[in-house]
Parts: C-alpha cells; sequence; structure tokens
C-alpha cells in the first residue's frame, strides 16, 4: 500500500485568476509529484509525464498495474509532436476536435519513458478543454500523464468528493475544480500506420463526429465485447471489475413496462429486500410504485445521453455503498453517445443483460 502523503485540497475560486491559484499545483508537478485536477470528462491523477519515477507514484496511488499505460495530456495539439510521430490523420483530427474529450494513440518517442507508456511502442495524447486541466499543464511546462483519479476497481470520479473519497493520504493534492461537464472518460481512437482509425474506447466524441471529417472508424471488438444476440452473459469477474459496483447490477433490455413487470417478479421469486432501479425520468414514479424497499435513482429523460452519462459514476459510487442486493438499469443503444454508456454499463453489469 502507498504511504500516507498529507494531502492538500486547493478550492478553486473562478472568479479569481487560475494562474496564481495554480502555481502550488504546477511546483507540486514540476518537483514530481501527484495532483489531481478536473477535465472536462473525468477528474485525472497527474504527474509530470518525462519523469518515470513520478509514473511509478501514480500506479502506486491507484493500486494500477504498471503495464496499463497512461495518457499524456498537453497544452496544445502540436505538443504532441515532441512526444509521438504524428500524422495527417491526426492533425485533422485535432483541427476538429482539440482541446476536447478525445486521446489519440500514436507511435511513441522516447521523450515518454517506457514506464510511463506501460511499456509500449504508442502513446496516448489528449488535450484537455478545461481550464483548470488546461492552465495546469502550461503552468507545469510538462506534459501530465494522468490515469483518471479513482482507485483501481472503482468507476472514474467526476467530482472533486468521489476524488477525496479515493486520494485523501495518497496524492499531494487534490485540484477541486467543480464537477466534470461530461461525467465520461475520454474517447479513444488509435492511428495505424497505415493511417486507419479504430476506436478503442467510446465518448463523447462519436464514430459519427469522426466520420464526418471523412475518415472512416473502425470499431474495436472490446468497445462492445461482442456478444451474439440473445446471449444472456455473465462473464467472469476480473477482466470487467473495473466499474462494477458491490452488488449486482442487471441491464433491461425492452421497454419500462416489460422491465417493470420483470423487476416485480424477480425481487418476489429472490426475496429480495433492498434494492435500486436506475430511471429514466420518465418512469421514475412508476417504479416508485415497486414493492420492497426500493431506491430510485433518476437517470435524466430517456433522450438526454449527456444527463445521463453526467450522472451514471455518480450513481454507480452511491449505489456502492448502500446494501442494495441488485440494481437495475436499462441498457442504453450502442449508438452515438450511447455507445459510451453501453460500454461502461456492460462492464458495471459484468454483462449481465436481460432482453425482455
Ligand atoms: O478522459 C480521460 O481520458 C481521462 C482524463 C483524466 O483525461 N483519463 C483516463 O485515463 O480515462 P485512464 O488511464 O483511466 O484510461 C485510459 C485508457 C486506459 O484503458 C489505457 O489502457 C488506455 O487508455 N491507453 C493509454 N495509453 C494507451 C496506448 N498507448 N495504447 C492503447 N491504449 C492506451
Ligand atoms: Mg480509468
Amino acid at each position: 500500500m502507498a504511504k500516507m502523503i498529507d494531502t492538500r485540497v486547493l478550492r478553486i475560486d473562478f472568479n479569481l485568476p487560475l494562474e496564481e491559484q495554480l502555481q502550488p499545483a504546477a511546483e507540486i508537478i514540476k518537483n514530481g509529484g501527484l495532483v489531481a485536477f478536473p477535465t472536462e470528462t473525468v477528474y485525472g491523477l497527474g504527474a509530470d509525464g518525462t519523469n518515470a519515477e513520478a509514473a511509478g507514484k501514480i500506479y502506486a496511488a491507484k493500486g494500477r498495474p504498471s503495464d496499463n499505460p497512461l495518457i499524456i495530456h498537453i497544452a496544445n495539439p502540436v505538443d504532441a509532436e515532441k512526444y509521438t510521430v504524428t500524422c495527417d490523420t491526426y492533425y485533422r483530427i485535432a483541427a476538429a476536435f482539440m482541446p476536447g474529450p478525445i486521446t489519440v494513440v500514436l507511435p511513441a518517442r522516447d521523450t515518454v519513458p517506457r514506464a510511463t507508456r506501460g511499456g509500449l511502442d504508442t502513446v496516448a495524447v489528449r488535450c484537455p478543454e478545461n481550464p483548470v486541466a488546461s492552465t495546469l499543464i502550461r503552468l507545469s511546462g510538462v506534459p501530465i500523464a494522468a490515469p483518471s483519479a479513482n482507485r483501481s476497481g472503482s468507476p472514474s470520479p467526476t467530482t472533486a468528493n468521489h476524488v477525496i473519497d479515493d486520494m485523501m493520504g495518497r496524492v499531494d493534492m487534490i485540484v477541486d475544480g467543480g464537477d466534470c461537464d461530461f461525467g465520461l472518460e475520454s474517447t479513444i481512437v488509435s492511428i495505424g500506420n497505415d493511417n486507419s482509425v479504430t476506436l478503442l474506447r467510446p465518448g463523447k466524441i462519436t464514430v459519427a463526429d469522426i466520420e464526418s471529417l471523412g475518415i472512416s472508424v473502425s470499431i474495436a471488438d472490446a468497445v462492445k465485447d461482442k456478444l451474439k444476440d440473445g446471449e444472456v452473459a455473465i462473464s467472469p469477474g476480473m477482466k470487467y471489475r473495473h466499474y462494477a459496483p458491490n452488488c449486482e447490477v442487471i441491464l433491461l433490455d425492452g421497454d419500462a413496462n416489460a422491465a417493470y413487470e420483470y423487476i416485480g417478479s424477480y425481487v418476489a421469486n429472490n426475496n429480495i429486500e433492498k434494492y435500486a432501479v436506475i430511471s429514466y425520468s420518465e418512469y421514475v414514479e412508476m417504479y416508485g410504485t415497486l414493492h420492497g424497499d426500493v431506491h430510485i435513482y433518476d437517470f435524466g429523460a430517456k433522450a438526454d445521453e449527456i444527463a445521463q452519462a453526467h450522472s451514471l459514476f455518480d450513481i454507480l459510487r452511491h449505489a456502492d455503498k448502500q446494501d442494495y442486493a441488485v440494481v437495475f438499469a436499462p441498457l442504453p443503444r450502442a449508438e452515438g453517445i450511447g455507445l459510451a454508456l453501453y460500454n461502461r454499463m456492460i462492464r458495471a453489469a459484468a454483462h449481465k443483460i436481460i432482453r425482455l
């Protein structure tokens, strides 16, 4: 376990200039320390991306295996040139979406230590839009290597309190810059030697957004974890622990009335006392009439995937602290921003999907 350190929480006052406030955070980064900071996706756990020893501290604080590579955060899209071998496709994506919630995997240069890139020959670069993040990178004068600021195994943090829960005593500073705007991690694409673009992780920037640039995108199998149609899969736990709360999560693929019926008989047949339902706003009232000690989470309107993305990790973290026997949730559509939700939720449910 990582040695306990004295963590300073720095609350940003958005009425004052960011530069002065973030100076102490930048000093910590320059000196090889750890700073958790907000981005427009989720909070990151940052350190000097050119310092192998600092990368080691990140892995220790997260409890993360050191073969899992870190994203290098840059202040300006052209800075990718210093750490990777860029290409025309990179610049087309950068011109359209950076700064913003997208990460691009490119061939690495030696300026990024192997420890930071998990031993790979590639490096993932991202230029965040959040002003606290971009100011911190600029002031530090180095690229900031940062995974999401959760302990390994919990959902990514989207509020400063989530970070405080996970990282107090493990990092030098937590910069509280309020809630993250989007709430799910960045879209990740890799660009191959042949210029082919592959989606590795879905996020706010969708496949359609990238294809609108005239770039065709193939979707890595891992994104949907390819299930055969009609298959009700319960995958072996380990690989999918990443987003999984302590209790069982069951995704229901079907309309709300069918889901209501299913939940009612499931809890009756299994003698379940305490459980929760993640519900689109339209059905909160209906699910509230279910029997037993049921908690209903309002997930946002059915058509409002932005609201759902914003609340998902907060709901999962809350659910994790209760003693629900089971949490039911709707299966999102596997398209557009829905694909980002789908990708996180099938993992939270360890693939337990009921086709109604
Ligand atoms: O929105 C985000 O991307 C957040 C914020 C803090 O920027 N960061 C984030 O980092 O989600 P992390 O480490 O939790 O997730 C990054 C993912 C990991 O699954 C990692 O394996 C993958 O990106 N990754 C990093 N470098 C890679 C590379 N060179 N090739 C393939 N995958 C890579
Ligand atoms: Mg993560």
